[in-house]
């Protein structure tokens, strides 16, 4: 069940804006070609464009990667981008960086496919030795290793649409 509120919805309101306005301040006017990580980033993704000012276009990726609240450790492509990156600069957008192994394996795809620059924006870290080399240009928060609901994060597909980011309790 759900244990208590990690962090409240105006939390993540405030922080979106924080993070808006660096990731403007870095593209420089330049297009951002906002790419998000099937569905988890969804939310994260749609409040966080609509506080920028630079250009911005929007495209989708889809893998999978996870079974209940354990990493497979197996990845795969679901659903692939709809446009070129070549030459663009492209901004991956995930709910949360857990092991990191999602995003280092969507990483080698995207950068093998020759974008400009390629950055992360995450609204979530996981405080764990296992995901320290991986770094989010512009992070949202860091958490705990506790498994976290909503906001775009589910536990088999439920609770994404909770306004806010919650803590599963497994044992209760
Ligand atoms: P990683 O490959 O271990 O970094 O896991 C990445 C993906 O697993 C994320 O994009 C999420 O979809 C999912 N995930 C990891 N931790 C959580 C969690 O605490 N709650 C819900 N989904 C999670
Ligand atoms: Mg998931």
């Amino acid at each position: 069940m759900i244990d208590h509120i990690l962090i409240s919805e105006e939390a993540i309101a405030s922080r979106l804006s924080v993070l808006a306005r660096e990731i403007d301040a870095a593209y420089e006017g330049r297009e951002i070609r906002a790419v998000g990580v099937l569905k988890g980033s969804v939310f994260f993704l749609t409040d966080l464009l609509k506080r920028l000012t630079s250009p911005v276009s929007v495209d989708f990726i889809q893998v999978r990667s996870y079974a209940g609240t354990q990493s497979s450790g197996n990845i795969q492509l679901v659903h692939d981008l709809s446009m070129d990156i070549e030459g663009q600069d492209v901004l991956l957008c995930e709910d949360v960086i857990d092991t990191g192994l999602t995003l280092r394996r969507i990483l080698e795809l995207l950068s093998s496919r020759r974008p400009r620059s390629l950055k992360i924006a995450a609204l979530l870290k996981k405080q764990l030795p296992e995901n320290a080399g991986l770094k989010a240009d512009f992070l949202g928060f860091t958490i705990g290793p506790e498994f976290v609901i909503g906001y775009g994060l589910d536990l088999n597909e439920r609770y994404r649409n909770l306004p806010h980011v919650a803590v599963w309790n497994p044992k209760s």
